[in-house]
């Protein structure tokens, strides 16, 4: 499959190597057109290459969106017309700086996100994940802090087989 990935940071890099590594394709952006982006592309073979926003939500019949929140009206709204979308933000108001209808609970943050790219399809998954591990790791790390399931799309097994490589 091939998988537009929007905002290659901490969660975009680190899904890009498990779907690359699950033998799908990646198109890697982020807020400069791609550039800055080189050694992750040369990490990531053949089946990957970085472009701009618009080339990238063009190339996947998926798009994941990882980017800080606060940055989501500067998305091109024609690019991800149609679009299957996977919405991996957080809204931190430290981070993103205070949104008075998240902070009283009138909206979601993906609500938001959904009605500036309104054409797009969207679900909203790996908001949980944690970047830096491994998703089977993650997993025992999440279930001992929590006592609770920790969500992936993925069952462990296949999660193990991905990792191996
Ligand atoms: N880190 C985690 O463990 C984690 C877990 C779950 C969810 N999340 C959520 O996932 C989102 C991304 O987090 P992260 O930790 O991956 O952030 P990050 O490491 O700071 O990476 C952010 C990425 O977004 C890009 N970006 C910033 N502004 C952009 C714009 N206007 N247009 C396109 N790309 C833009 C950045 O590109 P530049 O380098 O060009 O600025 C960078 O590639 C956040 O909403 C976060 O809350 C994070």
């Amino acid at each position: 499959m091939k998988i537009g990935i929007v905002g290659s940071g901490s969660i975009g890099a680190n899904a890009a190597r498990l779907f690359v590594r699950a033998g799908h394709e990646v198109a890697l952006s982020n807020s400069r057109g791609g550039q800055g982006l080189e050694a992750l592309v040369e990490e990531l073979g053949d089946r990957s290459h970085a472009t701009t926003i618009e080339d990238t939500a063009k190339f996947g019949e998926v798009v994941l969106i990882a980017i800080p929140f606060d940055k989501y009206r500067t998305l091109p709204q024609d690019a991800f017309k149609g679009k299957v979308v996977i919405d991996a933000g957080n809204y931190y108001p430290e981070r993103d700086g205070k949104f008075p209808e998240l902070d009283g609970d009138e909206t979601t943050s993906s609500e938001m996100m959904a009605s500036h790219l309104k054409e797009a399809r969207w679900s909203k998954a790996l908001t949980q994940s944690i970047s830096n591990i491994s998703p089977v790791r993650a997993t025992r790390v999440c279930r001992w802090r929590s006592g609770a399931r920790f969500s992936s799309p993925v069952t462990t097994r296949r999660r193990k087989r991905l990792l191996r490589g």
